[in-house]
C-alpha cells in the first residue's frame, strides 16, 4: 500500500521511529522501495552527488524534474519528495505555488521540500492550500551556504537555539507535514521533537528525531571527499564497484571477457557458407 503523509505522522504518534533515504534514479528506487524505506527524497544534493556541482545551488527545475519522474517511477509504496531547488520558491509566493505545482503534477511525487523558517512561512502556507502537501527545512541549509558562512552545525548558542524551535514551530503553524532538522545539536533536536506536533526527520540531529535521512551515496561510500561526521557507512559499495570494473577491464584487456556463455551462436553450416563465398571474394 502506498505510504502517506499521514502515514508517517501516525508513525510518530505511535513513537515508531520513520526511515528516509535519498534517490536520484529508478533502478536505485526500486532497490530502496522493495526494502520498505518510508519516505523517498529526491534530494537537491542530486547537484553533488550525481551532477558533480560544489554545492546544490546550480540545480534547476528541469534537473529535479528529470530525476523525480525516474524516481517516482521506481516506487510502489514509499512516500516520494522532491526537493524544490534554490530561487523555485524564494522570489515570491505565486511562483513557489506554480513551482510546486509544477514538481508535482509533472513527476508523481506525493510532497515538496523546502528550505527555511518563518521567512518561507508564506510559501508554505499558500503550497499547503494548493494541496502540494510540504516538507520543511531547517538547521544547515544548503541552499544558504553563503548567507551561513559554510556548512557548520546549526543552533549551539541561546539566540541561535531559539531562533530554530520558533522557526520550527512557524513551520509547523503554516501546514508543513513534516520537517527536516539537518546538523542540529542532538539535545536541541529532541526538544523541537517534543514540542512538534508533526515528525522531525534529523540528518546530525541525533537520535530523538522521529525519523532519519541520509543521502545514499555517504551511506555507501559511493561519494569522494570527507565522510561528514554524522554518516554511519553501511557498506563500502564504491570498493566493491572499483574492484568490478577493474576485474571487467583486466578481463576484456586479456581476452577472457565475453566467454561462451555471453555469446550468441549461428549454425557452423550457414558460417562456413558465408566463409566460402565472402573470403575467397576478398
Ligand atoms: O538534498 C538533500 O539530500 C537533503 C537531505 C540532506 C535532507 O535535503
Amino acid at each position: 500500500m502506498k505510504k502517506t503523509t499521514i502515514f508517517v505522522q501516525e508513525k510518530k504518534l505511535k513513537n515508531e521511529k520513520i526511515s528516509m533515504l535519498t534517490a536520484y534514479d529508478y533502478s536505485t528506487a526500486k532497490l530502496m522501495d522493495s526494502c520498505g524505506i518510508d519516505i523517498l527524497l529526491v534530494g537537491d544534493s542530486l547537484g553533488m552527488v550525481v551532477l558533480g556541482y560544489d554545492s546544490t545551488l546550480p540545480v534547476t527545475m528541469a534537473d529535479m524534474i528529470h530525476h523525480a519522474k525516474a524516481v517516482a517511477r521506481g516506487c510502489e509504496t514509499a512516500l516520494v519528495v522532491a526537493d524544490m531547488p534554490f530561487m523555485s520558491y524564494q522570489v515570491s509566493v505565486t511562483e513557489a505555488v506554480a513551482n510546486a505545482g509544477k514538481l508535482m503534477k509533472e513527476t508523481g511525487v506525493n510532497a515538496v521540500k523546502l528550505e527555511g523558517g518563518r521567512d518561507v512561512c508564506p510559501q508554505i502556507e499558500a503550497i499547503s492550500k494548493a494541496f502540494v502537501p510540504v516538507m520543511g527545512h531547517l538547521g544547515l541549509t544548503p541552499q544558504s551556504v553563503n548567507a551561513l558562512g559554510g556548512y557548520r552545525v546549526q543552533g549551539k548558542d541561546r539566540g541561535r537555539a531559539r531562533q530554530l524551535i520558533e522557526d520550527a514551530q512557524a513551520v509547523e503553524q503554516a501546514g508543513a507535514f513534516a520537517v527536516v532538522l539537518e546538523c542540529v545539536p542532538a539535545g536541541l533536536a529532541g526538544l523541537i521533537t517534543k514540542l512538534l506536533r508533526i515528525p522531525t526527520i534529523g540528518i546530525g540531529a541525533g537520535r530523538d528525531c522521529d525519523g532519519q535521512v541520509l543521502v545514499y551515496q555517504d551511506m555507501l561510500a559511493l561519494y569522494p571527499g570527507n565522510k561528514p561526521k554524522f554518516v554511519k557507512q553501511y557498506a563500502d559499495a564504491g570498493s566493491v564497484i572499483k574492484n568490478a570494473f577493474r576485474s571487467y577491464i583486466e578481463e576484456t584487456e586479456s581476452g577472457l571477457f565475453p566467454a561462451d556463455e555471453h555469446t550468441f551462436k549461428i549454425d557452423d553450416d550457414i558460417l562456413e557458407e558465408l566463409r566460402r563465398q565472402y573470403e575467397t571474394e576478398t
